[in-house]
């Protein structure tokens, strides 16, 4: 038999061929940016990365150069054919440069919002949301700091500017406005009267110094630098750089220097490739700050803190029930998007797995809608339960990752999550932008209906805009998870347990586990121990309890007693309070920050993907293309 899973149609329609021909999606996902220090005319150079990072975003591109010793720039709204013919008509001279391909977050997409944005003798571009822009913003404008734009992004410049006028260098000024900076953010920043140096900085997205030979490269990702160089070194988060022709000098927060390895990319013969990762779903797990983000913003205004106006052919308040149906982990995705729809829309929600869905013969209005989700948009049992409905005239939804999906086509709307390729078959951040999309609607349709008021909308968009923050820092706790995956990986059984939103998370834990590590696993209501499951427990079967410290908590700590009572080992994931007030003895507590409920499933996906990443690690399986599976399952 071959061990190798299939590859089936559908795939090479988002992720290109392995000859780097990219494929069908030409998803907008996120910002590129790029910065070269070179030592010819940098325009081309800059528009040849620009064209590799285009899947990012396409809103706007912008670049600037210094030219005759002035910054100057081009921009231009929309793709970045429209740029090029910008320079074409307008030259831009210069061997130093920046350059953007942008998404919009924040502002609308025109050429005054498009990076690069300049103030006083600084040029910048950025990828990723600035979370303390407005309180920045004040602070500038009372010190006499005029905004043109309305991006997030126009404060570091500012910022940087004051801290010149300050009397600060340049790498010192940047050093100083980096430590006011809250959120996730990958830039590149440039200086009138330096022509041989461009500061870069990451904390989140991701941001990849090149070297060249006499010249250097600070780019998105390692592919926009390949045409270059595949002698790469990606930053960490709260690293920052100080890139010259001749030399890279990297530097964490503090200003102390640390090293960071040299490494070949693979990028010229693979568009996408692992990064410094030793495997697709490690790298999309660390991704997930970064999409969760990107996803967010197409569906909320993290400025004015409402959900954004949406082109349904559906009216929230107009229907009685919404079905939705997936498969895998996309459906535990949409079980999760039921709680929120009940809890803050009122609406109620009908979800099956779809090779159910399609033959049960339920009835279906045809005045209400429908919901599919999946990663591929080419799942053939969610896309059989997708016509199913569209015959009995209900209006169809298709949360997909690949936009130009059968199911993306066959839709009335289509509500993307913008993961960017996913490329490890155990889904991981698709899963949590799926979840930020239903999260995001959930919102919308409570206002809709007349659930939620402004205010408490507000109060969720705000927490919605957290989610990336918080999902930073869980990533952090990968020293103790991998510990805990080692003590797993050891035994042959698992059950994970909770209740309300974390019933889906701990099936959705068990099926990561069981998937990629191959160890049994179950995922099981924690209510439902007593009636049957409670018969496995010994301790050669651990308990994983996900139970943040919510309004059942203590129903879930009555259900670790009865587990703790008959010998089992229960490693829980709660949050501090959580873990103060648990009278139970477990095996390890894993902490999480304490979040507010709307993004909990989001935060708690984390752990327990990286518990089965571990687990799977150390029993030696392959983690990226497990036994068995294929990514996109076209067949019933
Ligand atoms: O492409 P889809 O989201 O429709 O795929 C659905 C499932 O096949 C998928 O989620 C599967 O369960 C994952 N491999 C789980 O990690």
């Amino acid at each position: 038999m071959n061990d190798q899973p299939a590859i089936k149609e559908g795939y090479l329609a988002f992720y290109g061929d392995k000859a780097g021909n990219s494929g069908g999606q030409g998803g907008k996902t996120m910002c590129g940016i790029v910065g070269i220090v070179g030592h010819s005319r940098v325009t081309p150079l800059i528009l040849t990365t620009l064209k590799r990072l285009e899947y990012r975003g396409y809103d706007s591109a912008g670049v600037a150069t210094i030219e005759h010793g002035e910054l100057a720039r081009r921009r231009a709204e929309g793709k970045l054919i429209n740029l090029e013919r910008r320079l074409k008509e307008e030259p831009l001279d210069g061997t130093i440069g920046i350059g953007h391909t942008r998404w919009a977050t924040h502002g609308v997409p025109n050429e005054t919002n498009a990076h690069p944005h300049f103030s006083d003798g600084v040029a910048i571009v950025h990828n990723g949301i600035i979370e303390n822009f407005a309180e920045l913003r004040d602070e500038l404008v009372r010190d006499g700091y005029a905004f043109s734009s309305q991006t997030d992004t126009e404060v570091v410049a500012h910022l940087v500017a004051r801290e010149l006028a300050r009397g600060l260098k340049p790498v010192e000024a940047a050093h100083q406005a980096l430590k006011r900076l809250e959120g996730a953010f990958a830039l590149a920043i440039m200086f009138k009267g330096d022509e041989d140096l461009i500061v870069g900085a990451r904390n989140g997205p991701p941001l990849a110094v090149g070297h060249g030979d006499g010249e250097m490269f600070l780019g998105s990702d390692a592919i926009a630098l390949a045409p270059f160089t595949n002698s790469i070194t990606y930053l960490e988060d709260g690293d920052w750089a100080v890139v010259r022709r001749d030399s890279v000098a990297i530097f964490d927060i503090d200003g102390n220097k640390v090293e960071r390895k040299r490494q070949q990319s693979l990028s010229t013969s693979f568009m996408v490739d692992k990064g410094n990762r030793r495997h697709f779903m490690e790298k999309e797990i660390h991704e997930q700050p970064e999409v969760i983000s990107h996803t967010l913003a197409h569906y909320v205004d993290f400025v004015s803190g409402v959900s954004k106006p949406l082109d349904l052919p559906f009216d929230f308040a107009r229907i009685g029930r919404l079905a939705i149906s997936a498969c895998g982990t996309a459906y535990l995705a949409g079980l999760i998007g039921k709680y929120w729809f009940e809890r803050y829309a009122r609406l109620p929600v009908d979800i099956d797995v779809a090779s159910e869905f399609r033959y049960r013969e339920m009835p279906l209005s045809a005045n209400d809608a429908a919901f599919f989700i999946s990663q591929s948009g080419e799942t053939a049992d969610t896309l059989a339960s997708l016509r199913y409905c569209r015959k009995a005239g209900m209006k169809i939804g298709a949360v997909v990752n690949v936009r130009e999906s059968t199911m993306a086509r066959e839709s009335d709307v289509v509500l993307p999550t913008l993961a960017g390729p996913e490329i490890g078959v155990a889904s991981t951040k698709a899963f949590t932008c799926q979840l930020s999309v239903l999260a995001s609607l959930a919102v919308r349709a409570g206002v809709a209906r007349g659930v939620i008021s402004r205010e408490q909308e507000k109060t969720l968009v705000r927490a919605l805009s957290e989610a990336p923050r918080y999902a930073n820092q869980v990533l952090k706790l990968e020293e103790q998870i991998e510990r805990i995956a080692r003590e797993l990986s050891r035994y042959k059984d698992v059950l994970y347990l909770g209740r309300d939103t974390n019933f889906p998370l701990a099936m959705e834990g068990a099926l990561k586990l069981k998937e990629i590590s191959y160890i049994h696993a179950e995922g099981y209501a924690a209510g439902e121990l007593k009636h049957g499951p409670i018969a496995l427990i010994d301790e050669n079967m651990p308990v994983i309890v996900i139970a943040p410290h919510d309004r059942i908590f203590e129903k879930t700590v009555s259900n670790m007693q009865e587990v703790a009572a008959r010998g089992g080992k229960i490693i829980l994931i709660t949050d501090a309070k959580g873990a103060a007030q648990v009278s139970v003895k477990t095996m390890e507590t894993i902490i999480l920050p304490d979040v507010p409920e709307i993004i909990s499933p989001i935060i708690y996906a984390l752990p327990i993907q990286m518990l089965a990443y571990f687990a799977a690690v150390f029993m030696g399986t392959d983690v990226d293309q497990p036994r068995n599976l294929a990514k996109s399952v076209t067949v019933e």
